[in-house]
């Protein structure tokens, strides 16, 4: 697993914008396929998508054969309710680049057979070729998309029970009411995330802190689903000072220490 610390939110934030731009250029020179590409909801990648958007204006990326799968999405909420994953999205990234609608992939949580819906995504997943990307965030917890604690590291897409402690985080986004928030969602599973080329996690802040020591540092487990990144063999987690704040200073200075034997 490669580490990558950045002083503050922004420069880690710009890294992974650069690192996800890059990619998707590298592959248009030398294929016509279509770049796949898994996305995160929250907070944390708001700068990401924001610097995406500003560099296909700026005509340095497009995402016109760029292919897209969300993560996961809340099971009955409205598609045009604020706080829908579908919403999030389009306010944050697909309204601002040139990606055709057709093109855009996000789980619907209101389809009439919820099971056949995770089965037909990953269906598509295969047929898009599979992952070149995938980006996504932390939970407090260590979930990555919607794996809560106890998920399989072998989970596929399917209907998830959220936590408590994920609905109190998740009611920030609901006037604070933790009965607003969904109680199910669905959710790519971990061996769908670690299908991908590539997974980069991008961790911002102290209350990430702890998930992310125990996801490097600790065994793999299924207690922190994100620890399963490990076994990836192309898995870069990205963070900030703060969400760096746990880890050992002997890894700390270890990860440092080999970002600058590479660009030397
Ligand atoms: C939700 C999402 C995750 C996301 C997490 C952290 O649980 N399903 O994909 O990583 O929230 O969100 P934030 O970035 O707002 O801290």
């Amino acid at each position: 697993m490669k580490v990558i610390i950045r002083d503050n939110a922004k420069d880690a934030a710009l890294w992974v914008a650069h690192r996800i731009a890059g990619a998707i250029n590298a592959k248009a020179k030398v294929s016509k396929k279509p770049f796949v590409l898994g996305l995160p909801t929250g907070s944390t990648p708001e700068a990401v998508y924001a610097e995406l958007a500003r560099m296909n204006k700026a005509g340095e990326v497009s995402f016109k054969n760029v292919v897209t799968f969300n993560m996961d999405e809340y099971v009955g909420l409205p598609v045009e309710h604020p706080e829908s994953y579908h919403s999030f999205m389009f306010r944050n990234l697909f309204d601002h680049v040139d990606i055709p609608r057709e093109n855009i992939h996000i789980l619907d949580g209101n389809a009439p057979d919820l099971a056949a819906e995770c089965a037909s995504y990953e269906e598509k997943i295969v047929a898009a070729g599979g992952f070149d990307l995938f980006f996504g965030g932390i939970g407090e917890d260590g979930h990555i998309a919607f794996n809560e604690p106890f998920s399989s590291l072998q989970s596929r897409t399917r209907v998830v029970t959220l936590t408590d402690d994920t609905i109190r985080v998740n009611s920030r986004f609901f006037g604070g009411d933790v009965n607003l928030v969904p109680k199910q969602a669905m959710s790519v599973g971990v061996a769908t995330v670690l299908s991908a080329a590539e997974v980069i996690i991008l961790a911002l802040g102290p209350k990430k802190a702890r998930a992310i020591g125990e996801a490097i540092e600790g065994p793999i487990t299924h207690k922190n689903t994100v620890s399963s990144l490990q076994n990836h063999p192309d898995g870069i987690v990205v963070v900030d000072e703060e969400a760096a704040g746990e880890l050992k200073l002997n890894s700390y200075k270890y990860f440092k220490a080999v970002e600058a034997a590479e660009m030397r």
